[in-house]
């Protein structure tokens, strides 16, 4: 069995992510080194354990681990205060002590909310992620942010604690809905789009067989976006400059979201894969990106079966006005400016602050 394996270099705090197909299997002994204890806190969700929980908890209880695990109701609702409370009375219920470990056993959700009760139990103990989706494991699973949603809005009730180990089985994917599948490639997708125009082409030429099943095309995916995402991180942990780049697709995406209710309607990922071919029409707009470029992308996404226009939205009829207003919601957290995404072409993302309100318009009178 071949395993990949990226470094998320952080000095003390680095740590390895590694993919491969079945890798649960020998969970237990990657875990091993970051459990002197030998007890994990697995925390997870009912869907995620009804197709893998067998064989993942059976392979640690063999293999000498003691270990307590906590489902969850799958979904966004979980990401929670009860979700926390929930989290953090099984890890005191269960006696947690340092030397004892936290699994993230799940989609984003799971990894988000296990990994911040970890941050904040006992002022914080040792976790490690084994994310489930593909979304999580090219992305959430990464770089250390977790968080919880507030009345207010989504993630911001948080901190930065970075996990021991990533181990991202590209085998458990086989069981993850369609449409979820879809949904995190197109984070897969905007790493090409942000910063490495071979590996949009690259997808372009291979996006079938990525998504077809476990096999050396998913493999190199994932680790090419852990990768990218890696690098990131390592020169901008806090999100100070260029991890900024990663919400490339995102403001516009989370307009789309808010707009859907933050629901089955439109999954994250197919937001930020309409916001992305939305940025490339705005910068295409604005002359700092080649004409024909946002087609190009779109076209790409709806071969896949990804939307790639607010249109491919059934039944979404808002005005350029309200979505101008839901972008502006997220103005006001950062000060009064709106700041945006854009490109000079596939592969070259930069920080626009200070986006123009009127153009915006514009771009969302042409694009609804
Ligand atoms: N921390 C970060 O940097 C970061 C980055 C991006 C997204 N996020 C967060 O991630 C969350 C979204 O994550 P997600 O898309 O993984 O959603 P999710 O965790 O809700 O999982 C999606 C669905 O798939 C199910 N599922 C998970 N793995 C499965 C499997 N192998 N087989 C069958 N079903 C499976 C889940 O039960 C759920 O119903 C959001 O809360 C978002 O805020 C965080
Ligand atoms: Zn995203």
């Amino acid at each position: 069995m071949t395993v990949d394996a990226v470094t998320v270099g952080l000095g003390d705090r680095s740590y390895q992510v590694l993919v491969g197909p079945d890798l649960l299997s020998d969970a237990a002994a990657r875990i091993a080194p970051f459990a002197p204890a030998r007890r994990l806190f697995v925390i997870s969700d009912h869907n995620v354990l009804r197709a893998h929980g067998a064989k993942f908890l059976g392979g640690l209880r063999q293999s000498g681990f003691a270990v307590h695990e906590l489902a969850l109701d799958p979904g966004e609702a979980s990401k929670s205060f009860a979700g926390l409370e929930r989290v953090c009375g099984a890890l005191l219920d269960g006696r947690i002590e340092r030397g004892d470990l936290v699994v993230a056993f799940g989609g984003g959700v799971i990894g988000d909310l296990a990994g911040f009760a970890a941050g904040v139990v006992k002022r914080g103990v040792d976790f490690v992620q084994i994310p489930t989706t593909l979304l999580a494991q090219v992305d959430s699973s990464v770089g250390g942010k977790t968080a919880i949603n507030a009345a207010q809005g989504k993630n911001l009730i948080g901190l930065f604690h970075q996990p021991r180990l990533v181990l991202a089985d590209t085998n458990v994917l086989s069981t993850l809905p369609r449409r979820e599948l879809l949904a995190g490639f197109a984070e897969v997708v905007k790493y090409g789009l942000l910063g490495d125009a071979a590996f949009f082409d690259w997808l372009d030429a291979h996006a079938e067989a990525v998504l077809a099943g476990p096999g050396p095309e998913r493999t190199y995916s994932i680790v090419k976006s852990v990768a990218a995402k890696a690098a990131i991180v390592a020169q901008d942990e806090r999100e100070g400059g260029i991890r900024a780049l990663l919400n490339l697709g995102h403001t516009f995406g989370h307009a789309l979201e808010a707009e859907t209710g933050f629901g089955e309607r439109l999954l994250h990922g197919e937001g930020v894969a309409i916001g992305m071919a939305l940025a490339f029409q705005f910068s295409e707009r604005l002359g700092t990106c080649p004409r024909g470029t946002a087609e190009r992308i779109a076209a790409f996404f709806r071969r896949v079966g990804l939307p790639a226009s607010p249109r491919d939205i059934p039944g979404f009829t808002p005005s350029a006005e309200t979505m101008l207003d839901h972008m502006e919601h997220d103005k006001k957290a950062q000060g009064g400016q709106l700041t945006l995404i854009l490109a000079r072409g596939i592969g070259h993302a930069f920080v626009q602050r200070n986006a123009d309100r009127a153009a915006i318009l514009d771009l969302w009178r042409a694009a609804l």
